[in-house]
């Protein structure tokens, strides 16, 4: 009893605490951009304290956060939702009930959730692929790959291209009166990652080359060998996403050690012979001026973690880092970006390097944009925002899957 009402009366000094933050003066809705913002930075308060009182690992109060949001595969009117498996990976696909003159378009949407939580079951993610399939009279495939940090990379990986190579099969497409030229792949955040990995993979591969029309970016992470660009500075205590928790979950993709999570967040991971990567996300050279801003360049220290962990510098897990004769082969592209968000600057660079090797790109900046803001494009909580993200991202869409 005692204890409940000192937690209670903590919670409501730090609620307090956290909505008077300052945040962007761009930002609409300030207020319940706000009450969100201080929900997360609470949780993660609450996940460090139950982390250092060994009740469990940072990461998991995430999870149960994000798993409460799941739903079952429930058909409307317009819609058969149904959930099976593609390759003995789970996927639910969204299927257009009215009559169709002509094959559909598809679109497989890969869900975002730093690689170590999210499901297509959530709800968010639920109501924007039904949207789409209504939207665009487009197939919807939403697969749910292996996470973190029990399945590191390449595990997420591995599952996405299995799903898109079951699909893509003459035999599927036909069974569910798909276009094979107008299949494109999309995702958010983590989800962006894994859609510039796959897309690198498949063009790269004789046997799939030229079967995805265009690759859809929605505020992706490409990079992990430089956390000191603009956008990590000017936005590291979020909002939404802090640098620090991002680095803490996202990277257990990549490796799992406490050691590391600290040279990152110094950036002084990257090992010696790493150099010759730095190229392809060097910020000084690859972002607008316009985002430069006033801040000065400093170069990662290299060499001081004494191990090494190759998957940082494996473009199979952070697609910037390949050349621009990988780049030249990749498809029609649409990237979005938000200005509040500390992997803006992975997005515009990639934005950038696409385009000076000569890929079609379309790019939106949302000058008000913050991180994950797609996400909360559903009710109960639902910021004008995200309902602005998906409707520019989905009007892209129906023009390009004609
Ligand atoms: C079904 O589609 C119609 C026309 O697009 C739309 O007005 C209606 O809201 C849709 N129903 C559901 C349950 O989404
Ligand atoms: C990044 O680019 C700047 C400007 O061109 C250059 O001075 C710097 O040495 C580059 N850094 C790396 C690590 O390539
Ligand atoms: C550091 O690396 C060296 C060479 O790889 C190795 O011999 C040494 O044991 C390592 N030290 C620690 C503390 O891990």
């Amino acid at each position: 009893m005692g204890y409940k009402t000192l937690f209670f009366g903590l919670s409501c000094i730090l609620f307090a605490h956290y909505i008077y933050m300052p945040i962007p003066e761009n930002i609409e809705e300030p207020w319940k951009v706000r009450m969100i913002d201080a929900v997360i930075k609470i949780t993660s308060l609450l996940a460090t304290l139950f982390e250092n009182m060994g009740l469990m690992k940072f990461e998991d109060l995430f999870i149960i956060l994000m798993r409460i949001q799941n739903t079952e595969p429930v058909s409307d009117e317009n819609i058969t939702v149904i959930d099976t498996d593609f390759s003995d990976i789970p996927v639910r696909l969204y299927l257009p009930k009215r009559k169709s003159e002509r094959q559909r378009p598809a679109v497989i949407y890969i869900h975002g959730g730093a690689f170590v939580t999210g499901s297509f079951k959530m709800l968010p993610y639920d109501s924007i692929n039904r949207y789409t399939a209504n939207k665009l009279d487009a197939v919807v495939v939403a697969p749910d790959y292996r996470l973190a940090p029990k399945y590191p990379f390449p595990a997420a990986l591995e599952d996405c291209v299995l799903v898109i190579k079951f699909f893509l099969q003459d035999k599927v497409l036909e069974k569910y009166g798909v276009d094979p030229s107008r299949i494109c792949i999309s995702g958010d955040s983590s989800g962006g990652t894994l859609v510039a990995a796959v897309t690198q993979e498949l063009q790269d591969d004789p046997e799939y080359k030229n079967k995805i029309k265009a690759q859809i970016l929605l505020y992706p992470g490409l990079q992990a060998i430089d956390t000191s660009m603009p956008s990590y500075r000017e936005n590291e205590h979020g909002p939404f996403l802090s640098r620090k928790v991002a680095i803490k979950v996202t990277y257990l993709y990549l490796a799992e050690d406490e050691e590391l999570v600290n040279a990152i967040l110094r950036n002084e991971h990257m090992p010696e012979e790493s150099r010759h990567l730095f190229k392809f996300v060097n910020w000084s050279d690859l972002l607008p001026e316009k985002y430069k801003k006033n801040h000065v360049y400093t170069e990662p220290v290299l060499g001081k973690l004494n191990a090494s962990y190759p998957a940082f510098m494996n473009s199979k897990a952070t697609p910037l880092l390949v050349s621009d004769s990988q780049l030249q082969i990749l498809p029609l592209t649409y990237i979005l970006t938000c200005e509040h968000d500390i992997l803006r600057d992975d997005g515009l660079i990639y934005v950038t390097r696409l385009r000076n090797a000569g890929v079609p790109v379309t790019h939106d900046h949302i000058e008000d944009g913050i991180h994950g803001a797609l996400s909360l494009a559903t009710a109960p909580i639902y910021l004008r925002l995200g309902l602005r993200i998906r409707d520019k991202y989905l009007s892209w869409l129906e023009e390009n899957l004609q």
